[in-house]
């Protein structure tokens, strides 16, 4: 019986954060269960900082950039003082379950949680949209729209000075923030880590471009290709394009939550406490086409893991026949969504 649920925000911040803490508040109040907000992520479950919220606690919030909860990447979170510490508060505290809102890092703290026995539900949140689970991670969708926003103004400028921008824009392990929003902006050239860069084949198009006197361009490099946003900025120099090269780093993660992170946010905070509520534990809320689902946390991390190439064959042979064959035809179509987009920004581009 669940009678008090904690929820925390952990790694990095995403807007819509603050709509899923106060969806998990206002979901476990009107379920008669008393809600711990707990600060600074698991840093604060170590601490024992904490505040009981009521109804009220969470008003005004479903707008508001960062997270009201604050947020840390706590490594003393992964040892096992730092673990005793945790469950010491949760027992001093009285948390039955807890819902932590954010990325990888924050599920594999939530699957030592469910390892000793707090059952703990996850809830992605990441501007990246890499967890591979789930079609859609909170913050994604405003972080887009933000690159959009500032690339728009420099857009302006290559228009009116006949230049081209590199801008670099987040996404550590993924290229989707570079890849939706290079598609919205009408990028001549995307670089992401997924996919081999063509580059002769990209200043090729541009010189033709050129010549056909289109005077701005705008190519996007993810963040995950380090260096290379400035390599290419003297590369486009090089075929007579004068070029600016910019990264647009933390301010995409900043700002008020579009209403899709709202209302996502909205959703999945709900579900993890009605999961809670009836008894379940060590799963990931994820949405998948336009559903709102759970996977398990074990095979949650598992198939990131694979879809990124950190998970050799030896590791995945020692996964079920099941889960192998479930995991390979996911990431196989994933992929291949990936590289419809790509090739259809570059047929659109120029
Ligand atoms: O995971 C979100 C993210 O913004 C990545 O895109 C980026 O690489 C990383 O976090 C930056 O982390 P930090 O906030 O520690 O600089």
């Amino acid at each position: 019986m669940i009678r008090s649920i904690g929820v925390l925000t952990s790694g990095g911040d995403s807007p819509g954060m603050n709509a899923a803490v106060r969806a998990v508040t206002r979901t476990a109040i009107a379920n008669g269960i008393s809600v711990m907000a707990i600060k600074k992520g698991y840093r604060g479950l170590i601490d024992g900082e904490t505040e009981e919220y009521n109804a009220r606690s969470v008003s005004n919030i479903i707008d508001r950039g960062g997270t009201v909860l604050y947020t840390d990447r706590c490594k003393e979170f992964m040892t096992p003082a730092g673990m005793q510490k945790a469950l010491d508060t949760c027992e001093c505290k009285e948390i039955d379950g807890i819902v932590a809102i954010g990325g990888d890092g924050t599920f594999r703290g939530a699957q030592d949680l469910c390892n000793n026995n707090i059952p703990t539900i996850g809830v992605p949140a990441t501007i990246d949209n890499d967890i591979t689970a789930s079609d859609y991670t909170i913050g994604f969708d405003t972080a887009v729209n933000t690159v959009v926003w500032a690339v728009d103004r420099f857009r302006d400028m290559c228009e009116s000075h006949a230049r081209c921008s590199v801008v670099e824009v987040m996404g550590r392990e993924a290229g989707h923030i570079a890849l939706q929003a290079g598609i919205a902006l009408g990028a001549v050239g995307i670089a992401i880590t997924e996919i081999p860069f063509d580059e002769a084949e990209c200043l090729g198009r541009m010189a033709k471009a050129r010549k056909e006197n289109k005077r701005g361009f705008v190519v996007l490099v993810s963040e995950g290709l380090e260096g290379y946003g400035e390599e290419l900025e003297k590369k486009i120099e090089a075929i007579g394009i004068k070029t600016r090269f910019a990264r647009l780093a933390h301010m995409q993660r900043g700002g008020t939550p579009t209403p899709k992170d709202r209302l996502v946010a909205s959703m999945m905070g709900n579900r993890a406490v009605e999961l809670l509520i009836a008894g379940k534990k060590d799963l990931v809320v994820c949405l998948r086409g336009n559903k709102i689902e759970d996977v398990g946390i074990k095979y949650a991390l598992g198939l990131d893991e694979r879809y990124k190439g950190k998970m050799d064959d030896a590791k995945f042979a020692k996964l079920s026949g099941s889960d192998q064959k479930s995991m390979t035809e996911f990431i196989e179509a994933k992929k291949a969504e990936m590289l419809r987009l790509y090739e259809m920004a570059k047929t659109i581009s120029v």
